[in-house]
């Protein structure tokens, strides 16, 4: 990460802060991949055409899928490939071998959302009522409605829309392994591999349940925010690092060096999609798809396939939520327009906007930093007059003000925290922000306190790490006050002995 700028270079500085309202947990959201990868074949919807077709790459070649109509989404277990029609009423499955496109879905009035293909079988979710349907295997429980769905090796699990818990179901007794597990976690995403699960939980934090043969479970981070897309292949689990777009990999056994790549040092990726023991992105850069893994025949390449949408053409403005993908309309070539896939980051920054605009609903400016200078923030707070004073904190005092355009704010004025480190003067925050970056926390302790104990350290380093969000310039960047609270519950459980690993944490927000 990079440490934050100094916020002014004069001895006092003032932070804007936000008007906090309650939060809400993040609304609907459902999977819609323009990536499929089986154990031999990898396809992209291709961009820059009016009809969203399909190409995929098999045995060093480029093959154009039939029919020539549009897709919403793709997706693809070891051997199978689907793929759902703009629109949403219908659907088709390829078998990999001979690319045959067989109607396995067709309806009038209900239509589908969230397809997701397992080892050989397929589900969807009915988007009038949430109910899953199956092909090829067992169909849930009606009861159960469904914000999201995903499909691994011989089970299939959800994301109920009453509580956002995790139910499973098929043959693979894994599947109830992985429901009993994630247990009272409220969940915001979930993805399969073939025999684990990993998901973010409402919180962000990224868990992964089932069999850990391989290390598959051994998240490298607890944190909140770190990460967004996830795949599962057979033995490993990825995850896009929300500050970069770096791929990150774990687990593979053995092998799992070979998911790490010089060439990908600082290639940033849009999404992932896992193979049985290989990985595909689609790049930031110009959304060209490259894969590696040791299952990767070449260890690592780029494919020669068209560029590729990053997420379905959309007809309507319906990417309130999230945005709209930079340059979007010319990706889908005149037939709509693509969101913003609705990350957690995102749903946050929505959150932020709207609390930050009050009762205001045109604010644009909740993603962008807003400079002030000493003077405005002076006229705004009647020359930051007593009458004004709202808080003081051991960094500050806080005032209410109005600024020229109406909007109600809360202004922090503080004295500048200064550590003498060598020469020249440093806040706080460009004092420890870098130390708590590095992994260097121990450095920013006081050291007339006694070291703390292991269950303490996480604690301490717990609240180091939602302190280093929570001074990110960008409004976007910074954990939700629900998150905050979470997570200083969380450490307080710590300290108190409540809790005995990282991945026991519930939130009990809802
Ligand atoms: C698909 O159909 C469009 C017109 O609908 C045509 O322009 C395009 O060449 C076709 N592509 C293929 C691969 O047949
Ligand atoms: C949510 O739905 C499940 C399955 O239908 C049900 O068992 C559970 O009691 C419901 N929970 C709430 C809080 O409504
Ligand atoms: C899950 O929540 C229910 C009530 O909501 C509670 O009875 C049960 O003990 C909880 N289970 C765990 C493992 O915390
Ligand atoms: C998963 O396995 C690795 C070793 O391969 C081990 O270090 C780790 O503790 C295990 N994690 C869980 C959650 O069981
Ligand atoms: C990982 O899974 C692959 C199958 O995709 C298997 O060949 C390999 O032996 C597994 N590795 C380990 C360490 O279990
Ligand atoms: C994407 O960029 C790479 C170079 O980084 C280039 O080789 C490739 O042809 C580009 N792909 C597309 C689809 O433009």
């Amino acid at each position: 990460m990079t440490p934050p700028p100094p916020l002014s270079s004069a001895a006092t500085i003032i932070t804007f802060l936000t008007i906090i309202a309650a939060t809400s947990p993040p609304p609907l959201r459902s999977t819609s991949s323009t990536l499929a990868v089986t154990s031999s074949t990898v396809c992209v919807i291709v961009a820059g055409q009016p009809t969203q077709t399909i190409q995929c790459y098999k045995n060093s070649h480029t093959l154009p899928i039939s029919p020539n109509i549009s897709f919403r989404s793709i997706s693809a277990g070891a051997d199978l490939l689907c793929g759902l029609i703009s629109g949403g009423f219908s659907f088709l499955c390829w078998d990999p071998r001979n690319l045959l496109p067989k109607r396995i879905y067709y309806s009038y009035s209900n239509r589908l959302t969230d397809l997701t293909v397992g080892n050989s079988h397929v589900c969807a979710i009915q988007a009038n009522n949430g109910e899953a349907l199956c092909w090829r295997f067992p169909s849930p429980e009606v009861a159960w409605k469904f914000r999201t769905i995903t499909s691994g090796g011989g089970f299939s699990c959800g994301i109920l829309k009453n509580n956002s818990r995790v139910v499973c179901w098929g043959e693979s007794e894994i599947g109830d392994e992985i429901q009993r597990e994630f247990g009272n976690l409220t969940m915001w995403s979930i993805v399969a591999g073939v025999s684990h699960a990993c998901g973010l939980t409402q919180t962000g934090i990224l868990i992964c349940k089932g069999s850990n043969s391989s290390g598959q479970l051994d998240v490298p981070s607890h944190l909140p925010f770190e990460f967004e897309g996830i795949a599962m292949g057979s033995n490993h689990s990825c995850a896009i690092q929300s500050k970069n777009g770096l791929v990150l990999c774990w687990g593979g056994g053995s092998r799992r060096s070979e998911f790490v790549r010089d060439e990908l040092k600082y290639e940033s990726f849009e999404a992932i999609e896992a193979g049985l023991d290989f990985i595909c992105g689609l790049t930031t850069k110009n959304l060209s798809v490259i894969c590696w893994g040791p299952g990767w025949s070449n260890g690592l390449s780029l494919l020669p396939l068209p560029m590729a949408i990053p997420g379905p053409c959309v007809q309507s403005s319906s990417c309130s939520i999230c945005g709209v993908y930079p340059n979007s309309d010319s990706l889908c070539a005149g037939s709509g327009i693509i969101c913003k896939s609705s990350s957690l980051k995102c749903q946050n920054s929505r959150t932020l906007r709207r609390q930050r605009s009050g009762t205001s609903t045109s604010s644009k400016q909740g993603d962008r930093v807003e400079k002030f200078s000493l003077t405005e923030l002076g006229v705004a707070t009647s020359n930051f007059s007593p009458e004004n004073k709202i808080g003081r904190g051991s960094f500050g005092t806080v005032y209410r003000g109005e600024l020229a355009d109406g909007r109600k704010v809360a202004i922090k004025r503080g004295k500048r925290a200064v550590f003498k480190e060598g020469l020249s003067p440093m806040g706080v925050v460009e004092y420890a922000v870098p130390l708590i970056a590095a992994g260097e926390l121990d450095s920013v302790l006081d050291k007339r306190v006694a070291p703390p104990d292991v269950r303490e350290a996480e604690a301490v380093e717990l609240v180091a790490y939602i302190a280093k969000h929570c001074v990110k310039l960008q409004g976007w960047q910074r954990p939700s006050i629900t998150d905050i609270v979470a997570n200083l519950e969380r450490a307080l459980a710590l300290c108190e002995g409540g809790i005995s690993s990282p991945t026991c944490y519930t939130d009990n927000s809802q």
